[in-house]
């Protein structure tokens, strides 16, 4: 690496060289589109998350966030959503990508995100800035027959349209703080608005529910749906199933633990698709404080954080979780305690069982007499995201 390579903010003037490292990494951008893009990326620009790596003037290397809301057991928490890491070929595997991660995490702590999230194409990258699997984007396939025979006729349904944006929200957060879900996106009302002006998508309302979906490729896709109670979920299911006659299958993002699982008699296609997504830390703190917790849990144990990117993490703290909600302090005591890494503790806020970090030597020390209260704090239904960014 030389010298000149120095971390920027992307501006308008460098979007032509973000243009060109982006067809390298990830396939051109349609002429069509190009408009499209760059009003999107100037949205970034205006905010301060979009960072790149120049080379002199040049830029070779760029990355962006998005600031969404991601709910973690229930609770809506701040999450920086890192998309378009690219790095021009002719300086990849000399340090660069990760010059620009170490950038994009000092601006999203800047910036206030307690965590953050991404999908990676490779992991090893992230891995070594402390980034671990959060959780699973899940697409399951039904036969559109079985749907369309779920029933729920007695429930009304109307189509729906941009103006119902807020009111989607409110079933969804509804739904998500009733159920103490992990992993799901909250997007602006504006882009919900979007999404339901487009012609493509079908949105259907009921009083506790909805769904939008989509054709894809000759089959039908869910994209969201949400229902209240068992009648609705029925009717909404079988208002997609409908189009049988034409469609053999639904594709669904669903969660896996989505009531469709107990209502549907088979599945189309045995093999769910997955797609991984990772998650770290950035202000560990500020993420146990905003994120929900298993209620009727009681916990008290100190641990030992060691964060090499981001230092304000590392320390003894003393971890308190009480009528499902926690805190981080720091401590004094000294003495034996659970150590884990950013890679550990992302794992563990995600769910992951202490005897799993344990085997892959992301946790150690503490008694593990304890690790099960711990366990049982953060865990919850399986963390998933319907959506890619
Ligand atoms: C992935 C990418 C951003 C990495 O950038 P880079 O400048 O090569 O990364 P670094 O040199 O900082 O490498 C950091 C670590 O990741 C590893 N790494 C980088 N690319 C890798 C790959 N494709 N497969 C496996 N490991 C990889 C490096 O070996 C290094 O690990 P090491 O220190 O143990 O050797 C870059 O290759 C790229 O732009 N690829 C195309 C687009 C893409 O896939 N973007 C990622 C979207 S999530």
């Amino acid at each position: 690496m030389t010298d000149a390579l120095r971390l920027v903010d992307i501006t308008a003037a460098h979007l032509d060289d973000v243009i060109r490292v982006r067809s390298r990494s990830f396939g051109p951008l349609a002429a069509a589109n190009r408009e499209e893009w760059i009003k999107d990326a100037q949205e970034f620009i205006d905010d301060g998350r979009f960072v790149g790596v120049v080379d002199g003037e040049e830029v070779v290397a760029a990355a962006r966030f998005w600031a969404f809301q991601q709910w973690w057991g229930g609770r809506q928490v701040p999450m920086a959503g890192v998309a378009g890491v690219v790095v021009a070929p002719e300086y990849r595997g000399r340090g660069v990508g990760s010059k620009l991660m170490r950038g994009v995490l000092q601006r999203t702590a800047e910036k206030g995100f307690p965590i953050t999230a991404l999908y990676p194409a490779t992991t090893v990258i992230y891995r070594h800035l402390g980034y671990e699997f959060g959780g699973h984007r899940y697409r399951f396939s039904f036969p559109a027959a079985d749907l369309r025979s779920l029933g729920g006729k007695d429930v009304s349904i109307r189509r729906a349209g941009p103006d119902d944006a807020g009111r989607l929200l409110e079933l969804v957060a509804e739904a998500h703080s009733t159920g103490r879900s992990s992993g799901p996106l909250v997007w602006a009302e504006s882009k919900v608005a979007e999404w339901l002006e487009d012609e493509d998508n079908f949105g259907y309302l009921a009083e506790d529910g909805f769904v939008v979906y989509n054709w894809d490729d000759g089959d039908l896709r869910v994209d969201e749906i949400i229902a209240g109670s068992e009648a609705t979920s029925r009717a909404l299911w079988a208002t997609v199933g409908s189009g049988s006659s034409i469609a053999n299958t639904v594709k669904a993002y669903v969660a896996p633990n989505d009531p469709v699982h107990l209502l549907v008699e088979h599945e189309a296609d045995k093999h769910a698709q997955l797609q991984r997504w990772m998650l770290r830390m950035v202000d560990a703190p500020a993420a146990i404080a905003a994120r929900g917790f298993a209620t009727g849990v009681s916990l008290e144990a100190d641990l030992d954080l060691d964060d090499a990117e981001l230092s304000g993490n590392t320390g003894r703290w003393h971890l308190s979780v009480a009528e499902g909600s926690g805190r981080l302090t720091t401590s004094t005591a000294t003495g034996d305690a659970l150590r884990l890494g950013a890679r550990g503790l992302a794992a563990l806020y995600a769910g992951t069982p202490l005897a799993t970090l344990r085997r892959s030597g992301l946790a150690a020390g503490g008694s593990t007499s304890a690790d099960s209260a711990i366990d049982t704090a953060f865990a919850g239904a399986p963390s998933y995201m319907l959506d890619y960014f």
